[in-house]
């Protein structure tokens, strides 16, 4: 069983990719889900055929499905938050700060990601192909199921006991009473999530697809996605570079086809060893079955669009002569991006505007940090033990 996520910038071909690769999977005999977490669905003009928030049949073996987001979770959500807020600005607490704490996610990417679990999880598919929303989305998305956790471990406990202390007094004052059954929908919430975070990192199973078109503006973004999905532990399998304009006709179109050589040099550059799959710009929009079937065809070739990238450790902890070297991939990283701050027994790394909590292995904790290199791609912090540390702690 294989997930497939397709993202990028808007407009460069994600919809068209993901329809592509699985009426190509289909097309070989594999049982076939493509699905829709973009709230922009165009899925079903793709693949010119009617779809809805339940897997349809589109042709044998190929199903489609776009998940419409409901407003139910975020209306419960809400309940909590602003009674969190409520909570933490009587507690004395800065209600900027609290506002902060609890901030909400965003209810269609906590649907869709539950909607894609149950989808990976029912045991109805060979492959899901995930056609997602363009990067921003996506990346907020991806990073979603990680920051609930940093919030439940947090705010969360401390919220529910706060509730419970309060609860005779609230029920003399305006204040609402919450409900216990809130919390506990939360909590299912918070393990449901942490689940889907574990399918979708999954090395064996679960692979990110970059599309993106020969332009320096896409192309810079594209770099950016691989570093900021690398960060959030998620792996990238390949790019597919889509409506590279075929080379002949007259000076105008040789003028693009000379710019886009450029950029596609630096992709290659960019991304290698990943492989870089082009897709002709085609002379009409590829809608339905059969043109997408030839998209597929042309830009795979004779490439698996399935197989999965070398097995590698995207986040390693080694012991050194002077102690532990924790190493993280950041592919195309700048160092002038990257900020990294020990807050106990937690490493916060930000690579520009993006921030992943990292809670240190037991092995690191009693360890100070005693260096950083960002070379090749790869982040290595170093941690030499701290007497004062292992001392501290019976
Ligand atoms: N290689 C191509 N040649 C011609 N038209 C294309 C090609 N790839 C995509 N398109 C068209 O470009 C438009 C945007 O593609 P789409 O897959 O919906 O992008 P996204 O999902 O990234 O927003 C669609 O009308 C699609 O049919
Ligand atoms: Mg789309």
């Amino acid at each position: 069983m294989r997930v497939l996520l397709f993202t990028g910038k808007g407009g460069v071909g994600k919809t068209t990719a993901s329809a592509a690769t699985a009426t190509l999977a289909a097309g070989r005999g594999l049982k076939t889900l493509v699905v829709s977490t973009d709230p922009a669905h165009s899925l079903a003009d793709a693949v010119d055929a009617p779809l809805g928030p339940e897997p349809t049949e589109i042709d044998g073996g190929l199903y489609g499905q776009q998940i419409d987001a409901q407003r139910s979770f975020e209306r419960s959500w809400r309940e909590v938050q602003d009674y969190l807020m409520t909570v933490l600005a009587r507690s004395g607490i800065d209600p900027m700060a609290a506002e902060e704490l609890t901030v909400l996610p965003g209810a269609e990417e906590v649907m869709a990601l539950l909607e894609v679990r149950a989808q990976v999880t029912s045991g109805r598919w060979d492959l899901v192909v995930v056609d997602c929303a363009p990067t921003a989305d996506t990346l907020r998305l991806l990073a979603l199921p990680e920051a609930l956790s940093w919030y439940m471990d947090r705010v969360f406990p401390v919220g529910r006991r706060v509730a419970r202390a309060m609860r005779p007094v609230l029920a003399r004052t305006a204040l609402p009473v919450p409900q216990d059954r809130v919390f506990a929908a939360v909590e299912r919430l918070h393990a449901e999530l942490s689940e889907v975070r574990a399918l979708l990192t999954d090395p064996q199973r679960s692979t990110v697809r970059l599309v993106l078109t020969p332009e320096a503006v896409v192309v810079a973004e594209a770099r950016r996605t691989l570093t900021s999905l690398s960060l959030y532990g998620y792996r990238v399998d390949g790019v597919v570079a889509n409506r590279v304009f075929p080379a002949g006709g007259d000076a105008w179109r040789a003028g693009w086809v000379a710019a886009q050589a450029i950029q596609l040099d630096e992709v290659r550059q960019s991304f290698a060893p990943l492989p870089v799959w082009l897709s002709p710009y085609r002379a009409g929009e590829p809608v339905g079955l059969e043109e997408l079937a030839a998209f597929g065809a042309e830009a795979y070739g004779a490439t698996d669009p399935l197989a999965l990238p070398p097995a590698r450790e995207l986040m390693s902890v080694t012991r050194t002569e002077t102690g532990f070297d924790l190493a993280l991939d950041l592919p195309l990283a700048d160092k002038r991006d990257l900020d990294l701050v020990r807050k106990g027994d937690e490493l916060v790394v930000t690579v520009g505007s993006r921030r992943r909590v990292l809670a240190l292995p037991s092995a690191l904790r009693r360890c100070a940090v005693s260096g950083a290199a960002l070379a090749e791609g790869r982040l290595v912090v170093s941690f030499a033990p701290d007497p004062e540390q292992w001392s501290a702690t019976p």
